[in-house]
């Protein structure tokens, strides 16, 4: 690694100033309501000499597709797990039934076909996708699997802002990795080398005007202290998850893992110059992620504590009909108001240092115990609104998230958010203590529309390290008016034709039931197919399975009992 620093330190030296760029690589896109998504491994050419990289990608070389939805549509999702491990694809931030979220619970087996779908009730603004497999999100995320969601309705699309994707609507994925000397990308938490859109040393050709870079926090554990090199101001315009009131003009701000903004610079008549958009991290204080310089041992590394380029920005001349001015209101956001919460959940963080029979001094753990898969902490009535309080005892900083909800920050050691954060957030910033005053956070939010007791949703630390020693614990929403017809024993239902070609037909004799969950397994017993609450009135897609006999296990949705039965394909 230090020779790779060395010969950087040689090209800024020498008159090769310009070959020290990569022209930043830009994720394609898919829009419309179906989209196909095939997770692999894969091999890209990361670093320009040496050996390709081994990298996971989704349909791609590394990272995977920006998607863009619609507000109010149904998506449907296909997604092909290609890896040879079992995977997961969680859509973060997405308002969605617990078991379409595609965290740790819904694994999905290699060569499986797993097909969520959902109707977008997210406001406009910048999500994104990711593996969630428990103890290998880290692994699959560091390997460069996920992508961006962009979700886009009436309120965003009638502002004057940029809106053509690449040209003055940017996105920026910011991670680091750490190569060795084969190139290879090694498992750890903090990288040698700053990432922007799975480039190394990015540099972009943009107009002089208007600019909007929808920037993610895709880090592992680092976080960034986003500025210019010129100290210039630029306004933030969205939170997780959505827009703010207003632009909020700022000169720096630290994005932590898992996190969103989407921002606006104003590069109208700059032609011909050149700025540098950077991670001030020499400004992190030593208990934020990146803010730390650790000379040796698992988290050292070249950017702790130190300030880098994230993006090279050559500036050249105005597209047509440019955006050249900053709109000065957004939206009309309505925070939930505490007044109306049903009730008060507190959670701790703290140090597993001192918790008998608990991993040791290094993990993080919520509510004094480790992550347990099978255990639901929380029992959240449908319906219910609610003040999270997080107390942590940990002197190290943790971006915290919920699944299924965005929620209101009420306040951060008694102080109401900053302007940048006082509209709709997935994941809060819990500082650490200071001295020996623990940190108190709250959050607000309504838990509606999706009860299930079955498929919980999760909540952790977004520092994937963090998470995978079992800094996670998750809740069910439950609807308490919903009668489960316990004594149902019987399911007839119809499976035709059978043998099937290209599209199998279930139906259910009793009209009052219906599939929760439909799994198709080959003879081996191995996952081929996962259908969470399927549409059954057009049939089931089997076209991609080869000739042979297939068990089908369904879930019936009322009575979560299930059968299984057989039929051929040919
Ligand atoms: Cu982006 Cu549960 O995660
Ligand atoms: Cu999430
Ligand atoms: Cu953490």
């Amino acid at each position: 690694m230090r020779v790779k620093i060395i010969l950087v330190l040689f090209l800024l030296g020498s008159n090769l100033c310009k070959a020290q760029y990569n022209n930043m690589w830009i994720p394609d896109t898919l829009s419309g309501t179906n989209f196909n998504l095939t997770i692999k491994d894969t091999f890209a050419q990361m670093i320009n000499t040496g050996n390709q990289t081994i990298t996971g990608g989704i349909n791609g070389q590394f990272w995977g597709p920006t998607l863009f939805i619609n507000k109010g549509d149904v998506v449907h999702m296909n997604v092909t797990n290609k890896l040879n491990d079992s995977t997961t694809l969680h859509w973060h931030g997405m308002h969605l039934p617990a078991v379409m979220d595609g965290g740790p619970h819904q694994v999905i087996p290699p060569n499986t076909v797993w097909q969520p779908y959902w109707t977008v009730t997210n406001n406009a603004a910048t999500y994104w996708y990711h593996p969630h497999l428990h103890e290998m999100t880290e692994e699959q995320i560091t390997k460069g699997i996920g992508g961006l969601i962009i979700v886009r309705d009436a309120v965003e699309s009638a502002l004057a802002l940029p809106r053509t994707y690449s040209v003055d609507d940017i996105p920026l994925v910011l991670t680091d990795r750490d190569f060795n000397t084969s190139n290879q990308i090694s498992m750890v938490p903090y990288g040698d080398s700053m990432l922007t859109n799975m480039t190394l040393r990015a540099q972009y050709n943009v107009p002089a005007q208007v600019l909007r870079f929808r920037i993610l926090n895709g880090a592992i554990e680092r976080s960034y202290n986003i500025g210019f090199s010129d100290g210039r101001s630029f306004s933030i315009i969205t939170s997780d998850g959505g827009l703010l009131d207003a632009p909020v003009s700022v000169t720096k701000y630290i994005l932590h893992a898992g996190e969103r903004i989407e921002i606006l610079v104003n590069c109208t008549g700059q032609n011909g110059t050149t700025v540098d958009l950077k991670a001030f991290n020499s400004l992190l204080g030593g208990f934020v992620a990146g803010g730390e310089s650790f000379p040796n041992g698992p988290f050292a590394n070249y950017l702790g504590h130190i300030d880098f380029n994230i993006l090279h920005l050559n500036i050249g001349a105005q597209t047509a009909n440019p955006i050249t001015t900053f709109p000065t209101t957004l939206t009309t956001n309505t925070v939930l108001n505490a007044a109306n919460a049903n009730i008060t959940r507190k959670l701790t963080i703290s140090d597993s240092a001192g918790v008998p029979g608990i991993l040791g001094p290094n993990a993080f753990i919520i509510n004094h115990k480790l992550f347990d898969i099978n255990y639901n902490e929380y029992q959240v009535p449908l319906g219910n609104t609610e003040i999270w309080e997080i107390t942590s005892s940990s002197v190290f900083g943790h971006p915290f998230h919920i699944h299924d909800v965005e929620f209101n920050i009420i306040s951060v050691n008694g102080v109401a958010p900053v302007a940048a954060q006082a509209g709709w957030k997935d994941v809060v910033f819990i500082p650490g203590k200071t001295g020996n005053t623990n940190t108190v956070v709250k959050f607000i939010a309504k838990f509606e529309d999706y009860a299930d007791a079955l498929h919980p949703f999760m909540y952790h630390c977004h520092i994937s390290l963090h998470e995978d020693e079992g800094m996670m614990g998750q809740f069910v929403v439950a609807n308490p008016s919903a009668v489960n017809d316990i004594n149902q024993v019987d399911i007839p239902i119809f499976i035709y034709p059978n043998p099937a070609k290209d599209k199998l037909f279930i139906e259910f004799k009793d009209p009052n039931q219906s599939a929760y969950y439909v799994t198709i397994l080959d003879a081996m017993g191995r996952t081929k197919l996962m259908l969470p609450k399927p549409e059954l009135g057009n049939g089931i897609d089997i076209s991609h399975l080869s000739k042979g006999v297939y068990h089908v296990s369904i879930i019936e949705n009322k009575s979560k009992k299930s059968i299984t039965t057989t039929f051929t394909v040919n």
